[in-house]
């Protein structure tokens, strides 16, 4: 199980690279998150050819998968583990009695930090659903945080097989239905050559480009915290 980091083809790390190459099968996940490169360009450096695992795959028939006899590498997006339901794939891959390897990598989860906040005072992650109508668990959550002084990082919902991201935008709508304007941080494009990041209210947070995208508000913050965050005014 490898995680392919945040952006690049080359985003792998030389060991998971080493591994991938050294493999009869290389499965990739498309559907918790999206890179910002081609599969092609992943097959070329690889020297592999990449079998595309929709949830359907991974999560129902994933015999397919596990019942190989043969050296498979599975590639995540991001981190393993990291906010995703791979760690039901691999309690299978156990039951199977098959070996599995971890190999980490970048994740959203901290390439966060790049804001300048401090990641050890965010509390629960949550995310959005674009059907969000009677949804308030997200608001009950950054309620939750709040009290505690802490950062509320929200994912946002995602069907790449539609090409549909949801945008900081659409997080800040529905959250403005339900919470007075905070200021907040809206990320796209973590782990890219040029991130966008920008520190401004609800309602004027705009002006993003790349996908995905995620929206961060902040609990209590430390002056080293609002000095960060100052270069990232609109
Ligand atoms: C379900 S999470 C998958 C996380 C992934 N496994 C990881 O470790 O980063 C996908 C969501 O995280 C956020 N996200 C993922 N990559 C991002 C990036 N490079 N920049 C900003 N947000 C990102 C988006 O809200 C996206 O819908």
């Amino acid at each position: 199980m490898i995680g392919l980091g945040l952006w690049n083809a080359k985003d792998i790390s030389v060991k998971a690279l080493e591994i991938v190459r050294s493999c009869d099968f290389v499965y990739l996940e498309t559907y918790t998150s999206r890179l910002g490169c081609d599969i092609s360009e992943m097959e070329e450096l690889y020297g592999k050819k990449i079998i595309l695992a929709n949830r359907e795959l991974v999560e129902g028939d994933s015999d397919e998968i596990l019942k190989k006899e043969k050296d498979v590498a599975f590639l995540i997006m991001g981190d393993v583990f990291a906010a995703t339901t791979h760690v039901d794939l691999r309690k299978r891959a156990v039951l199977h009695g098959i070996k599995v390897v971890v190999l980490h990598n970048a994740s959203v989860l901290t390439a966060v930090g790049e804001t300048g906040l401090e990641l050890y005072k965010f509390g629960k992650t949550t995310s959005i659903p674009f059907e969000n109508e009677n949804v308030l668990s997200p608001v009950d959550v950054l309620n939750m945080n709040r009290k505690n002084g802490l950062h509320t990082l929200f994912l946002l919902d995602l069907r790449p097989d539609e090409d549909r991201f949801m945008s900081v935008k659409e997080a800040c709508e529905y959250l403005l239905k339900h919470t007075d304007d905070y200021m907040a941080v809206g990320c796209a494009g973590l782990g890219s050559d040029a991130p966008e990041i920008k520190y401004a209210k609800l309602s004027e947070m705009e002006g993003f480009s790349l996908i995905p995208q995620c929206l961060i508000i902040p609990g209590n913050l430390h002056f080293m915290e609002e000095e960060s965050l100052a270069g990232f005014k609109k």
